[in-house]
């Protein structure tokens, strides 16, 4: 018996969509970082090009992506835990600290 055209074409979309599915959990997801960041960081951080409002003083994205400073580990050791005293500690979880890690590494490229 002949498979139909479509029904291959149907076939290889659940294959697609399962591998990301299975993926997904792992793989840091920087358009969700995004998400957390305009929620969560945009009040003090300017966290996209084109955002115009921040506060004074504060780092850009791009910025602290640009100043070779962070690595994706103390990056992530940062937001776990920052020490600094004008950065409030927002308590956010391992999956959101790898998603805007992600996000702010992506700032310069
Ligand atoms: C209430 C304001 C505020 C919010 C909200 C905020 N930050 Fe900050 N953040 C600061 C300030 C102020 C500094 C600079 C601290 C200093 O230099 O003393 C800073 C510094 C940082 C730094 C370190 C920069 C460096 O070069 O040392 C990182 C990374 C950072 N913020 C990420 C984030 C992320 C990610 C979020 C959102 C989840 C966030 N911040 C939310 C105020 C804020």
């Amino acid at each position: 018996m002949r498979m139909g055209y479509g029904r291959v074409v149907c076939l290889s979309a659940a294959m697609v969509l399962v591998m990301q599915f299975a993926c997904g959990s792992v793989e840091a997801d920087s358009a969700n970082g995004r998400r957390i960041a305009e929620r969560w960081c945009a009040e003090c951080h300017v966290v996209a090009p084109g955002q115009r409002h921040a506060s004074d003083a504060v780092p850009t994205f791009a910025q602290i992506s640009g100043s070779g400073r962070f690595d994706e580990a103390t990056l992530s050791a940062f937001l776990a835990n920052p020490h600094h005293s004008r950065m409030p500690n927002l308590s956010l979880t391992r999956s959101e600290i790898a998603d805007l890690v992600a996000y702010i590494r992506r700032q310069t490229h």
